[in-house]
């Protein structure tokens, strides 16, 4: 059977549950079974074709389809920009795609995404407090920054897939706590990441069957929580929790997924896709250096100031992040049962069913970007969806730190570091990991003289 009928049929499966569920109910044994079946088949197909699995079912059904658990999935950027704005929102514990079906993976604290309400405002209040002004705080960012990047010197090489996510968890606890991971932390907790998928088995599975791999994962993330009780700001953390009525176990694994879901992940596949852009494209890459000898000789500490007058380097953040976007899906809650129109037919929907945004398809919507598979650093971004669009509940609380992080990382590299060559720049739309070119390795990286 070829792909393209693999992905339909399992469609078809999906549009005769629709009926089946009206019947049995959604959240009954029986519904959650049925839904169960269709989301480990989806799933299987996802994994090993992801991008294909979108535009198969967007070009064969429409705008809209089932996919995973019987979710609808919002494949345009009028309709990903319409379901992100929706206030309130009611979410379950998802990531995405991904369901939480494991709690214990995550110490039994749901996501912040899966919040609702006062738990939610709480700790956003609490993100918001944590995360860092960069213009404020450039001289800080470039300090880390520059210390990751001279490790990288150290071995005589930069590698995107292996060295960045390692640097961006040292940089944002230091950010966040002022603590300092040491080694084996952050192989355990890049290990941890890693492994989120298999918090989407069922708890007897995750927990018991699979222990052998999460639970080394658990005790770590259970470690490092003791140790964010110790930094120097849990106490300004507490007070501001005490607001919400938040207690101490989710104010420290609701930043620990904030550090290592949120930030980590997508802020060193953003940084690795940029880097690969500028990797690839020469005369790109000459115009973001001009800029950066512009706005800082590199001599004097970094300041705001060469951030804020980063305009181009701006732009190529922004256009990567639409072409790459790390963060692929938005998922939240249907308030009210109702019916769909799919593939031509009204197939009707419970409550609680998820509604999924797709952002890289949004992203790439002829309707709304001008050869939308091109590299153009020109187009209006003011209303681009990677993080989550702005000015609602849900938007992304770290995009200004995550672009002021990118920022100081290419002033460094391309101000105080060289490379001699680089290896293949690839990004993987099929294996549903990153996306970014995780095997590019900038060779021969050492300090400029
Ligand atoms: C310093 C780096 C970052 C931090 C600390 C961070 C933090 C967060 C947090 C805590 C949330 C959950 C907000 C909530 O529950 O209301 C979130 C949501 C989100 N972030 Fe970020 N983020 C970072 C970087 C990024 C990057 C680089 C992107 C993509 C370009 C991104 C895209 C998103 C999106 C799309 C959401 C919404 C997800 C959803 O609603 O399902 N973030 N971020």
């Amino acid at each position: 059977m070829t792909l393209k009928d693999k992905v339909l049929k399992a469609h078809d499966r999906q549009i005769k549950l629709s009926y089946r569920l009206a019947k049995v109910g959604y959240d009954t044994f029986t519904g959650k079974l049925l839904r169960l079946r269709v989301y480990y088949a989806d799933a299987l197909i996802l994994i090993k074709n992801w991008r294909d699995f979108l535009y198969i079912r967007k070009e064969n059904i429409g705008d809209k389809y089932f996919a995973v658990d019987q979710a609808i999935m919002h494949s345009t950027h009028s309709q990903v920009q319409k379901l992100m704005q929706v206030e309130p929102q009611v979410r379950g514990n998802d990531l995405g795609i991904i369901r939480i079906l494991a709690p214990s993976y995550m110490l039994n604290n749901p996501l912040s995404l899966g919040m609702n309400g006062n738990q939610h405002t709480g700790v956003r209040a609490l993100f918001l407090q944590a995360l860092p002004d960069p213009v404020a705080q450039a001289d800080v960012l470039g300090n880390l920054v520059n210390q990751s990047l001279s490790e990288a010197a150290n071995r005589g090489q930069l590698h995107i897939g292996d060295d960045l996510p390692g640097f961006m968890l040292q940089i944002l606890h230091q950010l966040v706590f002022q603590i300092s991971l040491s080694a084996e932390e952050i192989t355990a907790s890049r290990t941890y990441i890693k492994g989120l998928a298999l918090a989407s088995f069922p708890t007897f599975i995750s927990k018991y069957l699979l222990a052998f791999k999460t639970a080394p994962n658990i005790k770590h993330r259970g470690r490092l929580i003791e140790r964010y009780k110790q930094s120097p700001k849990w106490a300004a953390y507490l007070q501001t929790a005490a607001r919400y009525r938040l207690n101490e176990h989710q104010i420290a694994n609701s930043l620990f997924d904030m550090i290592h879901i949120a930030g980590t992940a997508g802020t060193s596949a953003l940084l690795g896709s940029v880097i690969g852009v500028l990797c690839l494209n020469d005369v790109l890459r000459g115009e973001v250096i001009s800029e950066i000898n512009a706005v800082w000789n590199g001599k004097e500490a970094l300041n705001g100031y060469a951030l804020e007058q980063s305009t181009l380097m701006n732009q190529v953040i922004l256009e990567t992040a639409r072409l790459y976007p790390p963060v692929r899906f938005v998922s939240q809650l249907a308030k009210e049962s109702g019916e769909v129109a799919i593939a031509g037919q009204q197939c009707p929907f419970q409550k609680g069913t998820r509604l999924l945004g797709s952002i890289f398809t949004a992203n790439r919507d002829s309707n709304r970007y001008q050869n939308p598979d091109d590299f153009d650093v020109t187009r209006d971004f003011s209303d681009l969806l990677s993080w989550n669009g702005e000015g609602h509940e849900r938007a992304c609380p770290g995009k200004s730190l995550s672009i002021g992080l990118i920022k100081v990382f290419l002033l460094y590299l391309f101000q105080k570091y060289q490379w001699n060559s680089i290896t293949q720049v690839q990004w993987d739309f099929n294996n549903v990991t990153a996306v970014t070119p995780n095997d590019l390795v900038l060779k021969g990286f050492a300090q400029h003289l």
